[in-house]
This record gives C-alpha cells, sequence and structure tokens, in this order.
C-alpha cells in the first residue's frame, strides 16, 4: 500500500493520464496560437512605425522615444501616407504644421483637403486617429514624444500581469519534462520572466534613450525562443515519445528523469 502511493514514476510528460495531458495540451495550442498572433500584431503596429514593413530597431525608437525633430503628421506625411493625398494639398497640410496649427487655417483650408483625402479611411477605421477632427489633427502635428507615461504604466502593468501568467504555466508543464540536464530546465523555465522583466523596463529606457532599443528586440525574441522550446518540447513529450519509444518511468520533480 505505502510502496504505491510512493512511485511517482508516472509524473512526468510521457506517462501523465490522458485528461491531464489533453488539458496541458489544449491550453499549450491556443497559448501556441496566441503568441503567433501577438507577433502579427507588433508587425502591424509597431512594425509600420517608420512606415516600412517589418520590425527594425527604428520602429521601437520611433514608438517609445518618438521623433522629436518631427511631427508624427509630417513624418507621416513623407513616409506611408505620401501618396494619399497630391503633392500641393500634402504640402498646404505641410505648411499647416510648421505654422503652429492654427484653428483659422484649419477652418480655411485644411478641414476640407483632410476631409476629401483622408477621411475615407481615418474617419471610419477604430485603431487610426480621426486627421479630418481638429483636436486630433492638432496633436499629431505637435512633436512627437513617442509613447507617454500614461500609455507606457498601462501597457506595462498589463503585459506583465498577463504574461507571467502564460510563462507561469508553460513552465509548470514543462517542469515535467524528462531528459534535461537539471540546469538547462532551470534555465528554461527562468528565461521568459527575466527577459519579460528586461523587455518592458526597455520601454521606459528607450523613452528616456533610443540606444535601449535593442533590449526590448532582445528581450522579446529571448523569451518567445524559450517559451517556443518548452511549448514543443512539451507536447512532443505528451505524444510523440510515448508513441515511439513508449512511456518513462521517473518522477520528473525529484530530478530522477534528468540528464545528469
Ligand atoms: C487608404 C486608407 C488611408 C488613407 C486614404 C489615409 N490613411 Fe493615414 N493611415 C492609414 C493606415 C492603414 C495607417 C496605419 C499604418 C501606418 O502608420 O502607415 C495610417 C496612419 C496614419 C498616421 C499615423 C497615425 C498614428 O497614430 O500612428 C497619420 C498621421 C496619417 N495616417 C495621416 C493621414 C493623412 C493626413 C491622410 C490624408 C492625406 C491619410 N492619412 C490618408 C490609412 C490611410
Amino acid at each position: 500500500m505505502t510502496e504505491q502511493n510512493n512511485n511517482l514514476g508516472w509524473l512526468n510528460l510521457t506517462s501523465l493520464a490522458m485528461p491531464v495531458k489533453v488539458l496541458f495540451t489544449g491550453y499549450l495550442m491556443a497559448i501556441g496560437v496566441g503568441l503567433m498572433m501577438a507577433g502579427l500584431q507588433i508587425m502591424l503596429t509597431h512594425g509600420m512605425a517608420d512606415g516600412k514593413f517589418g520590425l527594425s530597431v527604428d520602429d521601437i525608437v520611433y514608438s517609445y522615444y518618438g521623433n522629436r525633430s518631427n511631427s508624427k503628421l509630417e513624418a507621416k506625411l513623407n513616409g506611408s501616407m505620401k501618396d494619399k493625398a497630391p503633392p500641393a494639398e500634402r504640402l498646404e497640410i505641410i505648411k499647416w504644421v510648421h505654422n503652429g496649427a492654427t484653428k483659422e487655417e484649419w477652418d480655411a483650408k485644411i478641414h476640407g483637403i483632410m476631409q476629401k483625402h483622408c477621411a475615407m479611411c481615418h474617419a471610419h477605421t477604430p485603431t487610426l486617429p480621426n486627421v479630418a477632427k481638429y483636436d486630433e489633427a492638432k496633436k499629431l502635428a505637435e512633436v512627437d514624444h513617442g509613447a507617454s507615461i500614461s500609455q507606457l504604466t498601462r501597457v506595462s502593468h498589463i503585459h506583465l500581469f498577463g504574461i507571467s501568467f502564460i510563462f507561469m504555466f508553460v513552465g509548470f508543464i514543462f517542469s515535467f519534462a524528462v531528459g534535461f540536464k537539471w540546469w538547462v530546465k532551470v534555465a528554461l523555465i527562468f528565461t521568459p520572466f527575466a527577459f519579460l522583466v528586461i523587455d518592458i523596463a526597455s520601454w521606459w529606457l528607450t523613452k528616456l534613450n533610443p540606444g535601449f532599443a535593442w533590449f526590448t528586440i532582445i528581450g522579446g525574441l529571448a523569451y518567445t525562443a524559450a517559451s517556443t522550446v518548452m511549448i514543443l518540447t512539451s507536447l512532443w513529450q505528451m505524444w510523440i515519445t510515448p508513441w515511439k519509444k513508449g512511456k518513462v518511468s521517473c518522477n520528473a520533480w525529484s530530478g530522477e528523469c534528468d540528464k545528469a
């Protein structure tokens, strides 16, 4: 009786009971798809910040530090919005920006131009600022200081709370893996948390100094890589290993399953 209770040889990914495997698999699948969506979203928002597709250090600098020699409106009119209005009207908008974005000039000329050339997209897309409204256009005409402190605090705490939960359960599932040197397992489980903190700290630091933008990219790549390894290994050991080589009998939490 006691012998049976003490036998925890089933406590590893290859030998878990089917309901637990299904539970873990469902979670890992949803998280995997979620990570890909997050990557796509980063490409579509920050990835376009410098007007070119694909995430670069410039994108991070534009997003967090801003483009302090320029306004966003002018930068876009020279970048990805360049072909949206005829050159003469584009120039009118840029002159308006340089002249201090006054209400008089807006009413006289600029509102009409925005209405004619920009509103068809900007007035109806929730993720885009409505440049046909004076208040929003004026804000975009000011010098671009990047993300505001209130934006940063909001996004930071949501990311820290939300993403830690993801890493918690991905790491928890992976802690039942077999065949890893103990320190490799420890490093893989800890890496995402460490780089999450580095990643988020780098947003704030980039706001102060654009040189820190590299840490945002390094942090993101490091935690994506570590969680991808953990997710794929866990799925493999739950389904492929038992099928190819049979279940392993050892207690993963006692270190029995680790490679020496
Ligand atoms: C065909 C649709 C379309 C038209 C027309 C259009 N835009 Fe845009 N605009 C977009 C999209 C999509 C983005 C987001 C991607 C990007 O930043 O390039 C955007 C982004 C912007 C941004 C950056 C907003 C931000 O907060 O990052 C500004 C400023 C802007 N547009 C100004 C204009 C102006 C001024 C016009 C008219 C001359 C105009 N756009 C016409 C689709 C359009």
